[in-house]
């Protein structure tokens, strides 16, 4: 098979790329390498995907923007999938720029579907976030407990893909991404193409390089390993399930290899692998025996004060379930930070 994974550069393109690769699929991956220049110098590690998977075989490397309609096309030209990671990923960000999150979402998402649809490739796969159902999730019955927040029974089983996704706040980052999942929906309608769209919760692993605005789980393992000051928004006790890198690109698998003609997924860790922030700052003390001092500041426009991912849709269509643990992954995360990069 030939592949294109947009933002191959990233994190979750990353593994994307480096799993087809070793499989023997020929790899196309499409990234401006912007990324790195949101990263501060002292990361150290911007670069580091790109020389990581070009010194593996069948990975080469289109260096362009979604948004350039051509160049996208040219690069879909003779492929069977792709994997649209590529985008604008912070909140924050889109808060503060929602033209360029419109345009790097939006825009790049279509021509994506276009350029698909135009050359004949078979399957593409989305990666939406659970950002589109808003702050709809804070509307349902929530518990204080003493490190997190949890939703009251009615959702225990946390937000399946039926929940409502309109008539609250979304952040511009919610909109956009919201759009080129509905785009991804319409097109397999419309035109016939195989899409899959992944509502994912919050995704971590080996080659992530979170900062504060986006990849919370990296950005806290990395703070602490260097003892940065780390700031908390809101009171700490929000909680998300956590899923671990490879048993997302197990789920992509799954897909392609089904019969499915297209399919909305909610994805996470589910009810049973779920952390607070205050629980992942306990978690990281307990492997790295360190603590970075902390602020509390005003909680972030929109946030999700609990979002647990109902992953029985995949589970019972894609036969898959997260396999790796919190404390097995956050481990790995961690060892992998420790070697690579630069301290300050
Ligand atoms: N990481 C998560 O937990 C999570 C959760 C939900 C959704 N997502 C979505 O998954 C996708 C991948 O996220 P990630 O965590 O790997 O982010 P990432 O920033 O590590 O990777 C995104 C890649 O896209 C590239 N890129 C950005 N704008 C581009 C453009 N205009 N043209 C070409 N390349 C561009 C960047 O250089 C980067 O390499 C994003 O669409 C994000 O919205 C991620």
């Amino acid at each position: 098979m030939k592949i294109l994974v947009t933002g191959g550069m990233g994190f979750i393109g990353s593994h994307i790329a480096e799993y087809h690769a070793s499989r023997g699929d020929r790899v196309v991956v499409l990234d401006n390498l912007s990324r790195g220049r949101l990263l501060p110098r002292a990361h150290g590690c911007s670069d580091l995907n790109r020389d990581y998977l070009l010194n593996l075989h069948h990975i080469s490397h289109v260096e362009a923007d979604i948004r350039d309609r051509q160049a996208v096309m040219e690069a879909a030209a003779g492929c069977d999938v792709i994997f649209h990671a590529a985008g604008q990923t912070a909140v924050t960000t889109s808060m503060r720029d929602p033209a360029e999150d419109f345009s790097v979402n939006v825009t790049g998402t279509f021509n994506i579907l276009e350029a698909a649809r135009l050359c004949g490739v078979g399957t593409v796969v989305y990666c939406s976030t659970n950002k589109v159902y808003g702050a709809n999730v804070n509307k349902l019955g929530i518990r204080e407990e003493p490190t997190r927040y949890a939703f009251c029974d009615s959702h225990a089983d946390g937000i399946g893909e039926e929940f409502p996704i309109d008539r609250c706040e979304h952040t511009p980052y919610g909109c956009s991404k919201l759009t080129g999942d509905l785009y991804c929906q319409e097109y397999a309608r419309c035109y016939g193409l195989r899409t899959a769209v992944f509502r994912m919760s919050c995704i971590y692993g080996t080659r992530q390089f979170g900062m504060e605005d986006q990849g919370w789980i990296a950005w806290l393992a990395y703070a602490t390993l260097r003892g940065l000051p780390i700031t908390v928004y809101g009171d700490g006790k929000q909680v998300r399930d956590i899923l671990y890198i490879a048993d997302l690109v197990d789920a992509y698998d799954r897909f392609l290899h089904s019969d499915l003609e297209h399919g909305v997924f909610n994805l996470g860790g589910g009810k049973g692998f779920s952390v607070s922030v205050l629980e992942l700052l306990d978690i990281l003390q307990g492997i790295t025996g360190k603590r970075s001092p902390l602020t509390f500041r005003e909680w972030r426009h929109s946030d999700q004060k609990v979002y647990i991912s109902d992953i029985s849709g995949a589970a019972s269509a894609l036969g898959w379930h997260p396999r790796t643990s919190p404390a097995e992954g956050i481990a790995t995360l961690v060892d992998y930070l420790a070697r690579n990069g630069s301290s300050r």
